[in-house]
């Protein structure tokens, strides 16, 4: 089952969208989920807690102390226990309290006490909704870094239609379901890179022709930057070979070695190869470069112009050569026909573990831009293809088939 050993923590508010959170508890329950739940006193007006208790498994707080049987209902615990918070429907007034650091319910406390990620699906009426004071709580409870489940637009319990309907359980779900799994791969790179040495390139070599001229690539470098930031997230010690680009790596566990030509590529690649464990070819090295660098700048004549260029050395296919049983090898592929067939044939020639095929056929993909859409195939001849996407989910996507050969 899918949510087996999630903890999973919702906090209900009292509106009338309330009844709805039974649907989520039962499909999240049913999914292996362990499911507990706060709720505010105007909460049970709308739901009983019983309800909530039958089926999430477990008795449903909302107070600070039970008197009858002298039980303290520790907030600090509760925040602490669960891998996610969802305050679904969240109210006019708990939504203000939250964004002010009120502290006068359970459910409040267990907010100002979680350790977890806190999502929280408003529900109100539209006038409350639009109200400027309730736009400004949501806009300061996401600059403390909550998610916001947007309302829904749709007939709302006065009668009035316009946006205020708590997003359906559905949509809940859907939000957490995509948390928990991103969470759960992200442990699971984490587990695989803590310590392991990586090196990554990124970007486009420039091929001299004079000392004023290139031969260049529309390469942004920004697939081999997010690859990087990844893997550093991740635990692992980075090293980026990148050609000329505009970014600029932050994090601490990324060092930046800097070259221009496709041969500067080779030299840095082949002096650090030996202490990695992966390496990823992402860069979008020359295939050619010029037979001679004219020393001073070309005078243009009137006449067409000839320049002899020569292959530069396949950087992957050597490191392919080179490659020990315990380093993992990946790279990539840019093609625009037979693209399957073509990425296969450069994965084998190259010795590699993975590569990962771009094709120029895909709208919004390849150079340059934010997105890309690959297609990622293993040397056991497993291929799974991904969505476009931000280049930053891309790297996930690759970092976790790297996981897998770990
Ligand atoms: N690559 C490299 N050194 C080169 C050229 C490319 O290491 N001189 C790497 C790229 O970083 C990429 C992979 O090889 O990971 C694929 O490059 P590509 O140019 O598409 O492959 P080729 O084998 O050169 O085939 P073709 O140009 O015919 O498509």
């Amino acid at each position: 089952m899918e949510l087996s050993g999630k903890k999973i923590l919702i906090g209900v508010c009292g509106s009338i969208a309330a009844y709805k959170i039974t649907l989520l508890v039962r499909t999240l329950v049913k999914e292996g989920a362990e499911v507990r739940l706060v709720m505010t006193e105007a909460a049970s007006d709308f739901i009983p807690a019983l309800t909530l208790g039958v089926l999430s498994k477990n008795p449903v707080l909302s107070q600070f102390t039970e008197e009858k049987n002298g039980i303290w209902n520790n907030h600090v615990e509760l925040g602490a226990w669960a891998d996610v918070y969802l305050i679904a429907p969240v109210t006019a007034n708990t939504l203000g309290k939250m964004a002010h650091g009120i502290c006068d319910n359970l459910l409040l406390a267990v907010y100002l006490s979680a350790k977890c990620p806190v999502y929280f699906a408003p529900a109100m009426d539209l006038d409350m909704h639009n109200h400027p004071s309730t736009r400004a709580n949501i806009k300061t409870l996401e600059s403390y870094g909550n998610r916001l489940i947007p309302a829904e637009a749709g007939e709302l319990a006065s009668g009035l239609i316009g946006e205020g309907r708590m997003a359906e359980p559905k949509k809940l779900h859907e939000v957490l379901v995509a948390h928990l799994r991103e969470h759960s791969q992200k442990k699971s790179e984490e587990i695989a890179f803590t310590g392991k040495k990586v090196l990554v390139t990124a970007g486009p070599t420039y091929e001299a022709i004079d000392p004023v001229r290139f031969i260049g690539n529309h390469s942004s470098g920004k697939m081999g930057f997010a690859l990087a930031d990844e893997l550093a997230n991740a635990g692992a010690d980075v090293t980026l070979i990148t050609g000329p680009t505009n970014l600029q790596a932050t994090h601490s566990n990324i060092e930046v070695v800097s070259i221009l030509s496709a041969e500067e590529m080779l030299h840095a690649c082949m002096e650090r190869f030996p202490g990695q464990d992966i390496v990823i070819m992402s860069a979008a090295v020359a295939d050619y470069t010029p037979i001679e660098v004219a020393p001073n700048k070309i005078k243009k004549k009137g006449a067409a112009l000839s320049i002899e260029l020569k292959p530069t050395v396949d950087i992957l296919k050597e490191l392919g050569t080179l490659k020990k049983e315990h380093q993992v090898l990946v790279g990539f592929a840019l093609e625009t026909e037979n693209e399957i067939e073509h990425a296969k044939g450069k994965l084998e020639r190259k010795n590699l573990d993975l590569i990962v095929l771009n094709s120029l056929k895909d709208e919004g993909a390849g150079f340059g831009g934010d997105q890309n859409k690959v297609t990622i195939i293993g040397k056991d001849n497993n291929i799974v293809e991904y969505k476009l996407k931000p280049k930053a989910a891309v790297a996930r996507d690759i970092a976790n088939a790297i996981s897998e050969l770990l």
